[in-house]
């Protein structure tokens, strides 16, 4: 079936046209079309994204990408729309809806509503082409989201039952990658800022803590590791005066929030004997984490997967696999936005 896909939780408008097949066992999905904006450049000067800005920017884009889809697909006859619902902020969240709820009614086709958070874990399979014998060393498996918004793990029995085994106490990792791109005097969104700096600088300059590394749970905390940081500026005048200090305290950050995340996930991924780690959110985006992962996984015999670059970030066409797979469970989410939506 051809699924029209619609995302507004935050700072990117998303539309994709997705074909999608299978069960929700074996489910495969190719995109037709999508088409993105990215707000990035509205909100850099407030250094995060502002709700009333992001929902202004929404409903100026949601009609410009509707046409552009529409040219790019020559006929635009989907047989579901879907729009994500929640996690997210509610006055762009509500965008996202009630203009899929126009559409359903133009095309007189269900509309189902989708989890931001199920798009993100799902977002793997717009790539990874799957054989039977790949699939079936899948699951048991350790699924992390990581994102601006959340920091998520998941031991999954298959694509529909999962269960919640740990979360952030604080910051998600995205944040922490934000705030400190901050007092680091670097531009929003600081992920990508903080990567390509780290690259250059030395992991080992500062050693900051490794927030519940040792703790027998699966929660995160990176509020703590922020205040490290803001600590350390605060004592070390010129830290960050120059391009090499810069350099090594972002090298110094990210060395920190790797070996939490590598560490919790490897170890959950032993102790429930998983198959596969699956990595997505947007500091999925990361290199050096996905590095990480990878290698980390293939030493304890798991296969790892992450979403092609394109998809780590928020898109429609992840919402489409979402809006497809609650289709199949049945899973009828409210048609309301819901902020604060669980996976
Ligand atoms: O998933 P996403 O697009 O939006 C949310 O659902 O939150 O994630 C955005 C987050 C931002 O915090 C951004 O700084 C982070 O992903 N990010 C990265 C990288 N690229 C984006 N974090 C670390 N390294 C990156 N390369
Ligand atoms: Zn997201």
């Amino acid at each position: 079936m051809d699924i029209l896909a619609i995302e507004t939780s935050c700072d990117e408008t998303g539309l994709a046209l997705l074909r999608a097949s299978g069960t929700a066992a074996a489910p495969k999905f190719s995109v037709r079309e999508s088409a993105i904006a990215s707000q990035i450049k509205i909100h850099q000067p407030f250094g995060g994204v502002v709700p009333n800005l992001a929902k202004r920017e929404h409903l100026k884009n949601l009609p410009i990408l509707l046409a552009k889809l529409r040219k790019k697909a020559k006929k635009l006859d989907p047989d579901l729309i879907t729009v994500t619902v929640g996690p997210g902020l509610e006055p762009a969240l509500w965008t996202g809806i009630v203009f899929a709820k126009e559409l359903a009614k133009e095309y007189k086709k269900p509309l189902v509503g989708a989890n931001h958070l199920e798009g993100h874990l799902y977002s793997f399979l717009l790539s990874a082409d799957l054989s039977p014998a790949m699939r079936r060393r899948l699951f048991p498996a350790i699924a992390l989201i990581v994102s601006g918004g959340h920091t998520v793990l998941l031991e999954m029995e298959s694509f529909t039952k999962w269960k919640r085994l740990g979360e952030t106490r604080d910051d998600a990792a995205g944040e922490a990658y934000d705030k400190v791109a901050r007092l680091l005097e670097l531009p929003y969104p600081g992920g990508p800022e903080i990567e390509r700096l780290a690259k250059k600088g030395n992991p080992h300059a500062v050693e900051f803590p490794r927030p519940m590394i040792h703790d027998k749970n699966y929660d995160f905390s990176f509020s703590g590791l922020k205040t490290a940081v803001l600590y350390y500026l605060r004592d070390h005048e010129g830290a960050i005066a120059t391009p090499e200090g810069k350099a090594d305290l972002a090298a110094s950050f990210q060395a920190a929030v790797l070996d939490v995340l590598a560490a919790k996930t490897i170890r959950a991924a032993q102790a429930f004997g998983a198959r596969s780690v699956l990595l997505s959110g947007g500091v999925a985006s990361n290199r050096a984490l996905r590095g990480r992962l990878k290698k980390e996984a293939a030493k304890i015999g798991c296969a790892f997967y992450a979403p092609e670059f394109e998809y780590n970030m928020d898109n429609g066409a992840m919402i489409g696999v979402a809006g497809y797979m609650a289709h199949l469970r049945k899973k009828h989410y409210s048609l309301k936005a819901q902020g604060t939506l669980d996976i």
